[in-house]
């Protein structure tokens, strides 16, 4: 095998939670792209479309509707998806998160439960119920989606904060008792994306001229900046990469 052909992920069967749009769509596609199948979990039934649209473009993705802030639902949605990639996961992204912004001394107690039981929860038990299974068949490639917030403590956003920290600990929690059984865990740490979960803040004016200021590269990331990156943490070109937290921010950590 040459070492280019390490990158390719043909053969390989992906779960990506969230993926029907924002970030996930494009991690969907560039999983695609480089040759897996993939089965798009999410709440809403816009991951219905988003395989369809990869299926009329030529690839293998399927949907599979689950509500991750419900623990049985969390079950329920990976066997189902399991079940569709015949009992085989190479890959997982969780990728799925949600935002809730309130001042500290008003944050309501409902929405830090609803962030901390997507964001990070769920992101724990697919981790267990995918790395059952890879450690049984003999590997895997997990991906976590971190943040900018599991570095900083941000304004108005603590239980984000909490649970992408969080989703930091666990990734290397998970490495360290994983990655001697060949299943890798790893995170992604975007910074200011261009998404759903940031449209209040890209139409604000003065915060969009303050936040671009800070990124080096100079303009908002977009889903097709995470494909590079997701590629190569669910590629065997990456295995002796382990518990690392990455950013894919234009350079804004390094400010
Ligand atoms: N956009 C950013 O700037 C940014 C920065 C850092 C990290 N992230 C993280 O990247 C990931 C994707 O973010 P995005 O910007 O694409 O967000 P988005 O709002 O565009 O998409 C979120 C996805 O999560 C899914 N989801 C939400 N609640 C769910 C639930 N209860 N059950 C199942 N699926 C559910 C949605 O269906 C959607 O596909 C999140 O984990 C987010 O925290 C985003």
């Amino acid at each position: 095998m040459s070492f280019m052909e390490k990158f390719y992920l043909k053969g390989k069967k992906a779960i990506i939670t969230g993926g029907a749009h924002g970030l996930g769509a494009g991690i969907a596609e560039g999983l695609c792209e480089a040759g897996a199948e993939v089965v798009i979990i999410s709440s809403s039934n816009r991951c219905i479309e988003a395989a369809e649209r990869l299926t009329k473009a030529g690839f293998l993705a399927h949907a599979v509707q689950a509500n991750l802030m419900k623990r049985e639902e969390v079950e329920e949605g990976f066997n189902k998806a399991l079940g569709l990639l015949n009992g085989k996961i190479d890959i997982l992204v969780n990728n799925a998160g949600i935002q809730r912004r309130h001042k500290c001394e008003e944050f309501p107690m409902e929405d830090w439960d609803d962030v901390i039981s997507i964001n990070l929860n769920a992101v724990f038990q697919m981790c267990q119920l995918a790395g059952r299974v890879m450690l049984v068949n003999g590997g895997g490639k997990i991906i976590n989606l971190a943040s900018m917030l599991s570095f900083f403590g941000g304004f108005t956003v603590a239980a984000y904060a909490a649970s992408k920290g969080g989703v930091a600990q666990i990734t290397k929690a998970l490495s360290n008792e994983w990655s001697g059984r060949n299943v890798h865990v790893n995170a992604i740490a975007p910074g200011y994306m261009d998404t759903e979960m940031n449209v209040n803040l890209v139409n604000d004016e003065s915060r969009n001229t303050e936040i671009l200021g800070r990124i080096p590269i100079g303009r908002w990331g977009t889903p097709e900046d995470m494909k590079g990156l997701v590629i190569f943490l669910a590629s065997t070109a990456s295995d002796y990469i382990n518990g690392a937290i990455i950013p894919v921010d234009g350079g804004y950590l390094a400010k």
